[in-house]
């Protein structure tokens, strides 16, 4: 393996939306069995990458600086050391994150990072793994990092590591409506296990494999946000609007402003909220501005992680 000498390198990695989300059983290893549906949306996370000895972190982007930890818990670091152990590398890296995903939002914002992560450093360093072996690496650091590399659409399954690309025609318009306090994503998942618990041992036991229902991948391959309107799904949602019983409102706002459907994104707390068009988006973005939210228009799919 030769190393190469870029000076920096500078990728970008989109934020995602499930839209549908199947919860299955928990595994022994805590995982929870899932089939989901990723796509990736114009909001993107930027990570740039510069020679240095050592490993060390910056992050801009964000209100709050204690939000985001600059040390091995930062999914992004982990991705960099992951990477020169599994290519030898001897040196370090310096890494600068600009944020513009929001942070424990839902939306894969840390998996984005360490995808861009991986793809900056195999660069910087001129590793030259392929991609199936970033891949593998992407899997090991998070169950959504693999599709943050991948972008477009695709089906999630396994842990939602394991994915195949879906055929998605045209763009989908989407309004997000984004929280300033985050949500935990193992407290929302814990959340879903005790509401089930309590529905009793009358309900069958959740299946430890399911798969994702036709109509949501033939809505995808229409173009149709009616018909895909129809299909949007989260298992988690109950849960995450048990833990903030607003968000209940924000969808109710959304859906009376003039979106087709609303979905909580992920284990939340953002709200995505599906519209027929780019005009309707920015009608419904006005009115919910006007009730003091925070409204943000993007679409999708768009690429995985990329040198730009
Ligand atoms: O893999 P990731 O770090 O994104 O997962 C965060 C947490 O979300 C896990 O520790 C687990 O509590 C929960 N999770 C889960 N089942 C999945 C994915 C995540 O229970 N398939």
């Amino acid at each position: 393996m030769s190393f190469a000498a870029n000076e920096s390198v500078h990728v970008r990695a989109p934020g995602k939306i499930n839209v549908y989300l199947g919860v299955g059983g928990r595994h022994d290893d805590g995982y929870h069995a899932l089939a989901t549906v990723f796509q990736a949306v114009s909001l993107y996370e930027d990570v740039i990458a510069r020679h240095a000895d050592g490993f060390s972190l910056t992050v801009s982007g964000v209100e709050d600086p204690d939000a985001v930890p600059l040390d091995d818990r930062n999914l992004a670091m982990r991705a960099a050391k992951l990477l020169a152990a599994a290519a030898e590398y001897p040196g370090g890296v310096a890494l600068e994150i600009r944020k513009s995903v929001p942070v424990a939002g839902g939306m894969g914002g840390g998996s984005a990072d360490a995808a861009a992560a991986l793809v900056a450093c195999d660069a910087l360093w001129g590793t030259g793994f392929p991609q199936a072996r970033l891949h593998d690496l992407a899997s090991r650091l998070g169950a959504d990092v693999p599709f943050a590399l991948h972008g477009g659409t695709a089906v999630g399954t396994g842990r939602g590591d394991q994915l195949n690309p879906a055929l998605a025609r045209g763009r989908f318009d989407w309004v997000l409506v984004m929280s300033e306090q985050g949500l935990s994503t193992p407290v929302v998942y814990g959340r879903l296990d005790a509401l089930r618990d309590e529905e009793g041992a009358l309900a069958d036991d959740p299946p430890l494999s399911l798969d994702v229902p036709i109509p949501v991948l033939q809505a995808l391959r229409s173009g149709d946000p009616e018909l895909l309107a129809e299909s949007l799904h989260n298992d988690l949602q109950a849960a995450a609007v048990f833990e903030r019983p607003d968000l209940a409102e924000t969808l109710r706002l959304g859906i009376r402003a003039g979106a087709l459907h609303g979905i909580v994104s992920g284990s939340g707390p953002t709200v995505a909220l599906l519209c027929s068009g780019p005009e309707s988006a920015q009608e419904v973005q006005s009115v919910l501005r006007e009730s003091g939210l925070d409204p943000l228009h993007v679409h999708g799919p768009v690429p995985g992680a990329r040198i730009i």
